[in-house]
């Protein structure tokens, strides 16, 4: 039973987007995503794949046509491709997705496409083989790049990169990282950094990168046009002329765009989280393994939050207001 736009919050949002965060763990650790030394969750606390497919049947029966797939790292989660090919024989779920850090999809960009995912968001900060390996702690660029072409071969159409710019670190790379997506026809997203998480890398005060440079940046070198062109997304694009590549903003400090949030998330522990800026959330897992097979009262409970999301983030790059680092809910 399909309920359309069964999801409307108070400020008349329609929640029709879901991500599911497969797991907490990863194989990189992203100096602005993770600290040094992380603690993760017991296996225990984390919800089963057969636990994260009841939920996602839930959101698929009270109307989300959209469900995207992060983590952490989702393809560190065994078995994640049984999960891809379950949530993708919905006939109407539109669309399946996964954001990913591109470091395993040598192994698996095959499968996932079989499986019967639709688009890949991979996340890339530097290209510069010594800033990747800083930024990421200690990944070898390589893989990355053996990733990437492994799913650009098994024909996953518009890979969009996702770069978050940290002032003093990448931003003189925003132009070499647009000629890469242009020569692969991929689009390119550039994100503001969000205070998530205490990191001690760095003061996020100091590395703030706004997408209004990051645009003038990119104008030195490329002909930017408007578009009203939009994915699920936060993104605002604009395509590059005489290519087939957008680049996206993504500018939640800068021009906020709460009033447009049409998502929820659903963390590896298994909470109901209605805003990546707030920390209210609901306790999906108690629900799935008190009432195992129960899609009634999981819906009831999803319909139920939704009255609680909240109208908007406050973030401010000064203060860390949410303890939670993204990996816990894949951004
Ligand atoms: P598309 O469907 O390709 O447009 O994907 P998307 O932009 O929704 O997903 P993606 O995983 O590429 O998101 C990129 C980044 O945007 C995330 O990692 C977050 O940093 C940020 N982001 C996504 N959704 C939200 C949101 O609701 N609020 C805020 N503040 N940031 C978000
Ligand atoms: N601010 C903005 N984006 C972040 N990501 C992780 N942590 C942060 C943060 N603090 C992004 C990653 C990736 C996605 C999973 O979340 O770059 O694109
Ligand atoms: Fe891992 Fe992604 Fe966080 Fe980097 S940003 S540590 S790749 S979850």
């Amino acid at each position: 039973m399909s309920e359309k736009s069964a999801l409307v919050d108070p400020f008349d949002r329609v929640v029709n987007y879901v991500r599911l965060s497969v797991t907490d763990r990863c194989n990189l650790r992203c100096t602005y995503c993770m600290s040094e030394k992380m603690e993760f969750l017991p296996r225990q606390k984390l919800l089963t794949l057969e636990e994260i497919r009841d939920i996602g049947e839930a959101f698929i029966s009270l109307g989300v046509n959209r469900i995207r797939l992060t983590g952490g790292e989702p393809l560190v989660r065994r078995g994640l491709v049984s999960l891809v090919d379950s949530l993708a024989s919905h006939k109407s779920l539109g669309e399946l997705t996964m954001t990913t850090n591109g470091m395993l999809l040598e192994t698996h960009a095959s499968d996932l496409k079989t499986a019967g995912l639709k688009r890949l968001n991979i996340s890339v900060d530097s290209l510069d083989p010594k800033k990747f390996n800083q930024l990421t702690r200690f990944g070898d660029i390589d893989q990355w790049y053996r990733g990437v072409y492994a799913a650009k071969k098994v024909g996953f159409s518009k890979i969009k990169l996702n770069v978050v710019v940290l002032k003093g670190f990448n931003e003189s790379e925003i132009c070499d990282l647009v000629a890469f997506a242009i020569d692969n026809e991929f689009d390119i997203s550039f994100i503001e950094e969000m205070p998530l998480g205490e990191t001690n890398s760095h003061n996020r005060s100091e590395t703030q990168f706004h997408s209004v440079d990051v645009k003038s940046n990119i104008c030195k070198q490329y002909d930017l046009i408007e578009t009203l062109e939009r994915t699920s997304g936060p993104s605002k694009y604009m395509r590059v002329v005489g290519t087939r590549t957008r680049v996206g903003f993504i500018s939640p400090i800068s021009d906020n765009f709460c009033n447009l949030c049409n998502r929820v998330r659903v963390t590896a522990d298994g909470r109901l989280l209605l805003c990546l800026g707030n920390e209210n959330s609901v306790d999906l897992r108690s629900v799935v393994r008190n009432h195992p097979g129960d899609q009634s009262i999981l819906r009831d409970t999803i319909k139920e939050a939704i009255k609680h999301k909240p109208e908007r983030h406050y973030f401010d790059p000064n203060r860390t207001d949410i303890l939670r680092f993204m990996n816990l809910t894949g951004g």
